[in-house]
């Protein structure tokens, strides 16, 4: 197949490319930085350069790539500006839909977040509604994630991704990261809340393999919905940083997420099953 990879050069897209590759698809990667168009092709792909700013470019660039699936993998969570970030999931993915709708792309495969969920009992799963009624700042994020959601389902084949938090190379939780460093910093309280976390291997693994599966959301997450107060001691001490400070607090919302339905339908196996032996393995220092 055709494929242009929105986000190429992203944590995710740049373990994505050599996977797609390797099953000999032909990859066209996008970048709006003139200067990651050499990684993208180091990788063995085709770069494309655009912004998804900018309706008239990405879709003659669409256009002239003539792709049978787009993958969005599109952010700005690595520079952590987030008020962009939510005009890529609104604007941005608009724009990229409009442009894949205009050529007559069939699928589309995009990133979305596990942690969407309105408040409740236990580990959400896809048909739990996603929380419309939360206050800002969460109102922002949940705005972002239904207007992505909604609008890629213009294409007749659409798979959302909802990933869990990300860790792993590229990533916050890398050991050179934004978190990272600030749990080095004991800025981060251990709570009550629970997360779901993925290794962004597994993130990209699961892109590749949707390339298969049915329209509709899908939770990409661990195993292991953790809370705080379990998760970050293990996580510091992985870190070789000191242990965190505990409160005994959380938002109802942070419940994690069920992976039931990519495993037990889809088949789906995370390489990473648990942020027990993931975090361990990426934050090993280097010899
Ligand atoms: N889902 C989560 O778990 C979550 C939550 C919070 C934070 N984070 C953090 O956010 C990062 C997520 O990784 P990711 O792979 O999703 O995103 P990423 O590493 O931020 O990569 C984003 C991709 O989007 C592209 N892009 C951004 N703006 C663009 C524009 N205007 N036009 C065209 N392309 C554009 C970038 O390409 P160019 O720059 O090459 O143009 C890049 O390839 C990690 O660091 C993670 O820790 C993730």
């Amino acid at each position: 197949m055709r494929i242009v990879v929105a986000g190429a050069t992203g944590a995710v897209g740049r373990l994505l490319l050599p996977k797609l590759i390797r099953e000999g698809h032909e990859v066209i990667g996008m970048t709006h930085h003139e200067s990651k168009k050499a990684a993208i092709e180091n990788a063995g792909a085709k770069a494309l350069l655009s912004d998804v700013f900018d309706r008239e470019s990405l879709r003659t660039a669409l256009e002239e790539s003539r792709p049978d699936v787009v993958i969005h993998q599109l952010t700005s969570l690595s520079s952590r500006n987030f008020s962009e970030n939510t005009r890529i999931r609104i604007e941005g993915t608009q724009n990229l839909v409009a442009a894949a709708v205009a050529i007559g792309v069939k699928r589309i495969i995009a990133q979305s977040i596990s942690w969407a969920y309105e408040p409740g009992e236990g580990a959400a799963t896809e048909d739990v509604p996603l929380h419309v009624s939360a206050a800002e700042p969460r109102k922002t994020t949940i705005d972002g994630i239904l207007a992505l959601e909604k609008a890629v389902t213009e294409l007749p084949e659409h798979v959302i991704l909802r990933y869990g938090m990300f860790y792993g190379p590229g990533t916050w939780y890398a050991p050179n990261g934004f978190i990272a460093e600030q749990i080095r910093q004991r800025q981060v309280p251990a709570t009550e809340g629970i997360t779901s976390f993925l290794h962004v291997e597994d993130a990209a693994e699961a892109a590749l393999l949707a390339l298969r599966w049915p329209s509709g959301p899908v939770n990409i997450v661990d195993d292991e919905p953790a809370k705080g107060v379990d998760w970050l001691p293990v996580f510091a001490q992985s870190l070789g940083a000191p242990g965190p400070q505990t409160v005994s607090s959380g938002n109802d919302w942070e419940r994690g997420a069920s992976n039931r339905k990519a495993r037990e339908e889809y088949g789906w196996k995370p390489l990473y099953p648990t942020w027990r032996k993931g975090f361990a393995d990426s934050l090993r220092l280097p010899s």
